[in-house]
């Protein structure tokens, strides 16, 4: 019998490594009689007693009203599509064909695929850029202003909380503004789940009185993976039509084994969330002390103007001065029984949950003791950037390219062309080109000089091609 999935996932099981990556429940290390062991003969689906995520009036409906009241919403959804689907599910609801949306620049890629599926046009914002470190922050509130201003028939503002390495906006100034102004504030908090439970962490999206926001639970909570929360404040959303929706986007044989999870992930939090989160920071904060004696930096104390705060909670560790990239980090880490969750040029990001243990820090901080033993000299300067401020033109709405033919052409042979992926550099990780925005030489250029400094590309084929509408 040949089941290389099955393999590849029992193999990485048998490697017992130190999980600082994502789903929050870092192998099921909380699971107690309270909620069933993993096992076949739970999964389950709609069923005389199990109730009906299409049409909740029993268990589902219950368990959806007890999140919204632990995470502060006035109507939350279950989702088994993870926030990507939330993300669609805002978008669908609030804003239609031909409508304006404000969108960071920066945002995760299921925007772009809900621009798609909405028809709506996107006006972009710039999230702040801190060339110290060749990161992309976030968007300022004088910025969104400024969007507004120049795009007054906006309807809804995408906003994302926290960011992928722990950065909070300014997100109670930043709905506040978008209130003033009738538009819809649509929070991406995929990576804040946790918020709530503990008052030393950011605001979460319902403390700054969003419209509406999305979570992924399975990230920062002990939920399943693809396991994720949709809440709303009654209001300006109509939510009529986001049940609609939800459905509309939701299979109907939803996994029983990922509803439950959701359930007891609140249910778990909410008991013990902020003990368990008072223990991880304390953890945490000492791993950070033994870490910069090994010369890592973990942005502790970060500032800029436009970030409120950092999750305490999110590890960062920035590789600059140990003359490492965070992949070939990545890889001596595992060597050493540690997984992270994501690795850039300088850095490695590690997903800290309550589920973690001092055990897994002392393996996180052996493992960086072999880091610091093959340190190097570190490079004179990072790739210093400052992003563009000039959006490419915009030919045609997302969806509209969309439905175009593609061709795939070499990069040096695409400005004049309308750009059908999206395409960008990292650092600083931000698309320079996205769907149906006209590519232009000084765009290509800047990609090139990021390559040739030692940068990655993103969103090319294989052999290095740009994805354009055709002829
Ligand atoms: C900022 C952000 N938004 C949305 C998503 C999508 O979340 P999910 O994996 O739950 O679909 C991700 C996934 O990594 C993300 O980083």
């Amino acid at each position: 019998m040949k089941t290389p999935l099955v393999q590849a996932v029992l193999d990485y099981v048998n490697e017992n490594t130190a999980r600082f990556h994502m789903p929050g429940h870092k192998g099921g290390k909380l699971v107690s009689p309270s909620c069933f062991n993993l096992s076949w003969s739970y999964d389950l689906t709609e069923i005389p007693g199990t109730d009906n995520l299409h049409a909740p009036a029993g268990a589902v409906k219950e368990a959806q009203e007890l999140a919204a009241r632990a995470f502060g919403s006035d109507a939350c959804f279950f989702l088994v599509n993870g926030t990507t689907s939330g993300v669609q599910m805002m978008l669908l609801a609030t804003i239609g064909p031909g409508d304006t949306v404000i969108v960071p620049r920066n945002c995760h890629k299921s925007v772009w695929d809900a621009l798609v599926l909405s028809g709506a046009r996107p006006v972009y914002v710039w999230p702040g850029y801190d060339e110290e470190r060749d990161l992309a922050t976030q968007v300022s509130p004088e910025d969104v202003r400024l969007a507004i201003e120049q795009n007054p028939q906006a309807g809804a503002m995408m906003i994302v909380n926290p960011s992928y390495y722990g950065l909070a906006p300014r997100l109670e100034e930043i709905c506040s503004i978008l209130d003033e102004h009738g538009i819809v504030s649509l929070v991406d908090e995929a990576h804040g789940t946790h918020f709530v439970f503990h008052p030393g962490l950011p605001k979460s999206a319902a403390d700054c009185k969003a419209d509406l926001w999305a979570q992924s639970a399975h990230k920062t909570i002990p939920a399943l993976t693809q396991a994720s929360y949709l809440h709303a404040r009654r209001g300006r959303v109509d939510l009529n039509r986001l049940r609609h929706i939800h459905s509309m986007l939701t299979t109907t044989s939803p996994s029983y084994l990922l509803m439950a999870s959701l359930d007891w992930a609140r249910a778990y939090m909410e008991v013990t969330g902020r003990r368990e989160t008072d223990r991880l920071l304390d953890i945490i904060a000492d791993a950070k002390r033994k870490l910069r004696q090994l010369g890592i930096d973990t942005m502790d104390g970060y500032t800029r103007p436009e970030v409120e705060s950092m999750d305490g909670t999110r590890l960062v560790l920035d590789l600059r001065d140990l003359g490492l990239t965070g992949f070939e980090a990545e890889v001596v880490l595992r060597r050493h029984g540690v997984q992270v969750e994501m690795a850039d040029m300088r850095r490695l990001v590690c997903i800290c949950t309550v589920a973690d243990t001092q055990a897994d820090f002392e393996r996180l901080i052996g493992a960086c003791r072999v880091l610091w033993d093959q340190r190097r000299q570190p490079r004179d300067k990072g790739i210093k950037l400052s992003i563009s401020r000039e959006m490419p033109r915009q030919e045609m709405s997302p969806k509209e390219a969309f439905y175009r033919k593609t061709a795939h052409i070499p990069l040096e042979a695409s400005p004049g062309r309308v750009c059908a992926g999206i395409i960008g550099a990292y650092p600083p990780g931000i698309p320079a080109f996205c769907p149906g925005e006209l590519i232009d030489k000084g765009g290509i250029a800047g990609l090139l000089e990021i390559k040739a400094m030692g940068g990655r590309l993103f969103g090319l084929t294989e052999d290095g091609l740009i994805p354009v509408l055709a002829e």
